[in-house]
Order: structure tokens, then C-alpha cells, then sequence
């Protein structure tokens, strides 16, 4: 039995007022979900405020929206997995798409990064995904399969026992238009049983997310799918009432 994970994405957003405000909110309704695992990601100017006043609740995680390929010394503007683990995170999402895009990360650097992040014992979250073009090239699988082969190679067939893997398709992403339920579970599918053809019992406890223009209004419906196992939440997550909504969704999904 896999337990569903909620996580917020809040990418290049906030101030320390709102980091404060949208914690309160979170942590207070959270209290009486059971059943889910819940964290956020703020940027890394807040991490340790974040994981702070995280500490006093102790029921949501914090995670890094990022981690550097390389480990600490002479890299200028880059932040360690071993530093994100230092000030609290568990959680690393690693290549997301809009790095791979907008920051030209290959999957050979995203591999490296997750290798990093796993040697800094946290949890990487692995973005996969295809972009609008591959999907109507039919190309969605070899994308999904050509990222998911890198962390393999550069990992070796063990790489998913502890780790999270995030299907995100990225015409989905901040467009407003989610993957069906089903198209999505066609996809999550298809990452399991790569998976499984290295480790059965890593493919088994794979927490496989969905992210892309998740609302409170369509999570229960993906939640519910067989192989979606929570979800990596964007824009949602900005406003708490929100994102508890999509938590709650989780818990009865
Ligand atoms: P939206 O939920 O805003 O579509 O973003 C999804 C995402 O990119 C999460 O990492």
C-alpha cells in the first residue's frame, strides 16, 4: 500500500510575509488529515525559515525545488543537496521541466543531480514529462522512457527504491488544461513497468505523481486512479485553502 504525497511546487513565488501566512493556514487545516504525506517547496531563501516553523507540527515536509550536480566547494550561485539536507528538506524535485527548458538541464546533469540528492540522503522527486509536441508526435513514452534511462545509467537498477518519480506533462503545466485521469494513469502505468523491469519491489512502492493544472476540483479523480499516487501541485498551491483541498483529496482517493 502506497500512501499518497502532496506536494507544493511554489517555484520562484513569495515573500516572507506570505511564507509565513500560507504556513499558518496549511499547518492549522492539515491537522486532521490522516492517510498523506504532505510537503512543500518553497525557494531557497526561505528553506530554513520553512523547515522552522515546520519543525513545530512536524506533519508537513519540506523540500528543494532543485539541488546542484555537484557537491559543495568552488560553484558560485549553486546550493549543495548536502546543504538543502543540512537545513531540514527531505525532498529534492529534480529536473523539472522548467529547468530542463528555460536552464537547458540534459538528463545526463538531471541524473547527476539526482544521484546527488540521494547521496545527501533526500528524497529526489523526478520530473518526467512531455511537451505538447512530443504527445501529438505520439513520442509521449520515448520521452518518459529516454528520461527515466538516464537516472538508470547513472544510478544503476536500484535507483527508485527511494525515490519519488513526478509525471508532468508539460502542456499540462500552468496551462489550466490537466491530463485525464485516464491518459494520466496510461502514463503512470508505463513508468511503473519501466521500473519494473529493474526492481519489481521498487516499481511496487514507487510513489509515481501527477503534476499539471491539479485544483481541488479534479484531484479526487486522478487521485483515484490505480498508479497516481498524489500529486506535484504548481499555482494550487499558492493559496492554502487550495492546497488543503487537493491534501483532502488524497487522504479519500
Ligand atoms: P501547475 O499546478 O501550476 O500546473 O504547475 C505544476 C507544476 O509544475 C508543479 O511542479
Amino acid at each position: 500500500m502506497r500512501q499518497p504525497l502532496v506536494m507544493g511546487n511554489w517555484k520562484m513565488n513569495g515573500r516572507r510575509s506570505m511564507v509565513e501566512n500560507l504556513l499558518k493556514a496549511v499547518m492549522i487545516d492539515v491537522g486532521d488529515l490522516a492517510g498523506v504525506d504532505i510537503a512543500v517547496c518553497p525557494p531557497y531563501p526561505y528553506l530554513g525559515l520553512v523547515t522552522d516553523r515546520l519543525a513545530v507540527n512536524g506533519i508537513v515536509a519540506c523540500g528543494a525545488q532543485d539541488v546542484s550536480a555537484y557537491t559543495d566547494g568552488a560553484y558560485t550561485g549553486e546550493v549543495s543537496a548536502e546543504m538543502a539536507r543540512d537545513v531540514g528538506c527531505r525532498f529534492a524535485i529534480i529536473g523539472h521541466s522548467e529547468r530542463r527548458t528555460l536552464f537547458g538541464e540534459t538528463d545526463e546533469v538531471v541524473a547527476q543531480k539526482f544521484a546527488r540528492a540521494v547521496a545527501a540522503d533526500l528524497t529526489p522527486v523526478l520530473c518526467v514529462g512531455e511537451t505538447a509536441a512530443d504527445r501529438d508526435a505520439g513520442r509521449t513514452q520515448e520521452v518518459v522512457l529516454r528520461q527515466l534511462s538516464a537516472v538508470f545509467k547513472e544510478c544503476g537498477s536500484g535507483a527508485f527504491t527511494r525515490a519519488v518519480v513526478a509525471y508532468e506533462p508539460v502542456w499540462a503545466i500552468g496551462s489550466g488544461r490537466a491530463a485525464s485521469p485516464e491518459e494520466a494513469q496510461k502514463v503512470h502505468r508505463f513508468i511503473r513497468d519501466v521500473v519494473a523491469q529493474k526492481s519489481a519491489q521498487a516499481a511496487a512502492h514507487l510513489r509515481i505523481l501527477y503534476g499539471g493544472s491539479v485544483k481541488a476540483q479534479n484531484a479526487r479523480e486522478l487521485f483515484g486512479q490505480d498508479d497516481i499516487d498524489g500529486g506535484l501541485i504548481g499555482g494550487a498551491s499558492l493559496a492554502g485553502a487550495d492546497f488543503v483541498g487537493i491534501c483532502r483529496a488524497a487522504c479519500i482517493g
